[in-house]
């Protein structure tokens, strides 16, 4: 079915770790509030001199080192990311000079916010089967610095979002399953940021939250039928890690056990396009995703967008 197979991953986080009781100090918010509502109860935020492009970096450097690549492998680097540090050179280009990725690599970027890995994903997989990039192997990444858009001053964001990277290393596998979906509902009031006008990120929950609850699902379901399995031939979920609640309401209406689905955003809180690569090096590390094993990914944000694919571990 010419899929993706997961050969290493790889992640970075910032150094400076803020509790929901640091938040709760200067802010009118509690531990018990955030832990409730969102199940995150920590996050990583860049300190000085860490920037979106330092975590892509070691994130890629790990992933390269875990699949046993070597940078003058690599004929592709995606880097998804909504926070680049500057808007050019791409970040991607930035990690190529990093690594020593060789010059015939195809490096970008793309914007598809909490939807950008898997997006990347699907981009990758077509390049590779494209037959035109100068290396077998992509190394695809999600690295964000989402403190640099928020208000700190604004309790109902400020508090869920993280800084950090994750990254793959992915090759081509004939064997392996795959299908991709995608969908977008344009939409700039819902959640928006990093404009002239609105310096800083803004967001609906409540709609946010329904939105997602509404399409995963149907994307889940949809991605399962073009590949023709079954959830139970699923070994892992891994979703977009914005709040535990979230993931909850999917896992019901997919009439799943919750503990089917990885969770994380306890530790890391929302890093957008770095929570899914995040959560596969986590679980490649822990020994809780084994060679040959299925995993769904799917993520959802911005945009509106949202997006489903397979990965062969
Ligand atoms: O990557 C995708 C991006 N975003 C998301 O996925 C977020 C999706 N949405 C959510 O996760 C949830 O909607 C939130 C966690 C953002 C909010 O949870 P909620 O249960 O939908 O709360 P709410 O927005 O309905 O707010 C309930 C109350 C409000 O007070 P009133 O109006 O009832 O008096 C808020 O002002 O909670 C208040 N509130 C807070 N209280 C304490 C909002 N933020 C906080 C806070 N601490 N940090």
């Amino acid at each position: 079915m010419n899929g993706l197979q997961l050969l290493g991953t790889g992640r970075c986080l910032p150094s400076r770790r803020v509790t929901n009781e640091d938040f709760a100090r200067t802010l009118d918010t509690s531990d018990a509030w955030i832990t409730e509502r969102t199940g995150i109860r920590q996050r990583y935020f860049c300190a000085e001199g860490e920037t979106a492009v330092s975590l892509a970096v070691g994130a890629a450097r790990q992933a390269l080192e875990d699949a046993d690549v070597q940078p003058g492998q690599v004929g592709l680097c995606i880097a998804a990311t909504f926070t680049a540090d500057r808007r050019t050179p791409a970040l991607a280009c930035e990690v190529q000079a990093a690594l020593g990725l060789p010059q015939t690599a195809l490096c970008l970027d793309i914007n598809a916010a909490c939807t950008g890995f898997v997006a990347a994903l699907e981009t990758a997989r077509c390049l590779l089967l494209g037959g035109q990039l100068a290396g077998p192997y992509a190394l695809v990444l999600g690295a964000e610095k989402i403190s640099s858009l928020l208000d700190f001053s604004d309790r109902s964001t400020c508090v869920l979002f993280g800084d950090g990277a994750g990254a793959a290393v992915v090759r081509l596998d004939p064997q392996a399953p795959w299908a991709a979906v995608f969908g977008t509902r344009g939409d700039g009031q819902v959640l928006h940021g990093g404009g002239p006008e609105d310096p800083y990120l803004a967001m609906d929950g409540r709609a946010v939250f329904r939105f997602a609850v509404e399409t995963v699902p149907v994307c889940i379901r949809a991605v399962l039928d073009k590949a023709g399995l079954t959830l139970d031939a699923v070994d892992h979920l891994v979703l977009h890690q914005a709040n535990s609640r979230i993931i909850h309401s999917i896992a019901k209406k997919l009439e799943q056990a919750p503990a089917r689905f990885y969770e994380n955003m306890q530790r890391y809180g929302n890093t957008s396009a770095a929570s899914i690569p995040i959560a596969l090096d986590e679980m490649r590390r822990a020994g809780q995703l084994c060679p040959g094993q299925t995993v769904l990914c799917a993520g959802f944000g911005a945009g509106l967008t949202w997006g489903g694919v397979l990965l062969r571990a």
